[in-house]
């Protein structure tokens, strides 16, 4: 008999000892039963519970059309993914375009112990701080798309940043116009003047990607000794609506000059074309519009014969870095496998020109 057994029975109590031996014997076989369920049981969910990969990602703007093209492919690949032991969770927040918001959904993630944060940071100069609340939680982060400077990204080697390379992009760029400039001039020099006027819609200001392609677009030009001349440029902020508005005020004031329109990105392109329309403009009339990134209404631009060009800002394989870089990071595995990682921090895709002649490539 165990005799703590006996204790914790009151109800034994009176009975006989035949009796007490019958029912101790009872509990002890529905005791090993127990036992042996639960033992199994825990063997069987160890079995069938997957690892989850829990994967924070904080948005400067849900809205903005490349990112959503990105959060689209993330969600996509995470899919892709996902084996028996492993589910990839992912949780979307909006900064809608105030970094005090942002800094909140970070910090939650980092409470909630997820695994990985990505950061589209609001301020790019906001970096410092989310860095050190990262690393006292020891979780990491991997910024993506606005690029915080370097001084920032060396505080802590669990921080990271997927990006492109800007100069690259308005090299591109410019290249496209320069292309057709040098083989067919009168498509772009409507006045013959042997100048080419153009007008340049900036994203937001202080991002790197506005700054860069803004100058390299130009460079890819003059270097190519195509005199050209600008009439105006002014931010739109990476928006259809507010292109669209800069655009309609420019063709009242400068009208038919404007030869080119270099958009820092689609959604303003596709903004200035509409403003050409609203101003009574046939297709023949446009001016030659560029853009970058590739987007899916771009792409379709491209097709009917509106937009003249764009420089694919590869999402797909930013979206596939940021996964490869989370699952290993969550995995305590090393960095050595990760395609294209450079000094342990930086992964760059390339840039690729579409234009008319080569879009089926880039059609999904
Ligand atoms: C894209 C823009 C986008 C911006 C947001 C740029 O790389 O080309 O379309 O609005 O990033 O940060
Ligand atoms: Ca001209």
């Amino acid at each position: 008999m165990i005799p703590t057994m006996k204790s914790c029975s009151s109800r034994s109590r009176g009975r006989s000892h035949a009796e007490v031996t019958a029912m101790n014997h009872s509990f002890l076989r529905r005791m090993a039963l127990l036992a042996a369920i639960g033992f199994c049981c825990l063997a069987g969910c160890a079995e069938e519970e997957p690892e989850t990969v829990r994967i924070g990602v904080a948005l400067y703007q849900q809205d903005d059309t490349f990112l959503s093209t990105i959060v689209q492919n993330l969600e996509q690949q995470a899919k892709e993914r996902e084996t028996a032991d492993r589910k990839l969770n992912l949780n979307i927040a909006d900064g809608r375009g105030s970094q005090a918001a942002q800094n909140e959904q970070i910090e939650r993630f980092l409470k909630q112990g997820y695994d990985v944060v990505c950061v589209n940071i609001v301020d790019r100069t906001a970096a410092a701080v989310l860095i050190d609340k990262a690393r006292a939680s020891n979780v990491p982060l991997i910024f993506f798309n606005r690029e915080p400077v370097e001084e920032d990204l060396m505080r802590w080697d669990k921080v990271f940043y997927v990006g492109s390379d800007a100069e690259q992009s308005g090299l591109l760029q410019g290249g496209i116009v320069r292309d057709v400039w040098k083989a067919d001039r009168g498509l772009i020099d409507r006045n013959g003047d042997g100048l080419l006027q153009y007008v340049m819609l900036e994203g937001e200001p202080g991002h790197q990607d506005t700054l860069l392609r803004t100058e390299n677009s130009i460079k890819a030009l003059t270097k190519a000794w195509v005199p050209v001349e600008k009439l105006a440029n002014d931010s739109a902020n990476w928006q259809r609506g507010q292109a669209h508005t800069r655009m309609a005020q420019w063709l009242k004031q400068i009208g038919q000059q404007v030869e080119v329109v270099f958009a820092n990105n689609d959604d303003m392109a596709l903004g200035a074309i509409d403003a050409c329309f609203e101003a009574g403009m046939s297709e023949d009339q446009l001016p030659f519009v560029v853009g970058v990134d590739a987007t899916p209404p771009a792409l379709e631009a491209i097709a009917e014969g509106t937009l003249k060009g764009t420089v694919r800002n590869n999402a797909s394989a930013q979206a596939s870095a940021m996964l490869d870089l989370a699952c290993a990071l969550s995995a305590g595995e090393g960095l050595n496998g990760i395609e294209g990682l450079k000094n342990g921090k930086y992964i760059r895709t390339e840039y690729a020109v579409v234009t008319p002649e080569n879009l089926d490539e880039f059609l999904p």
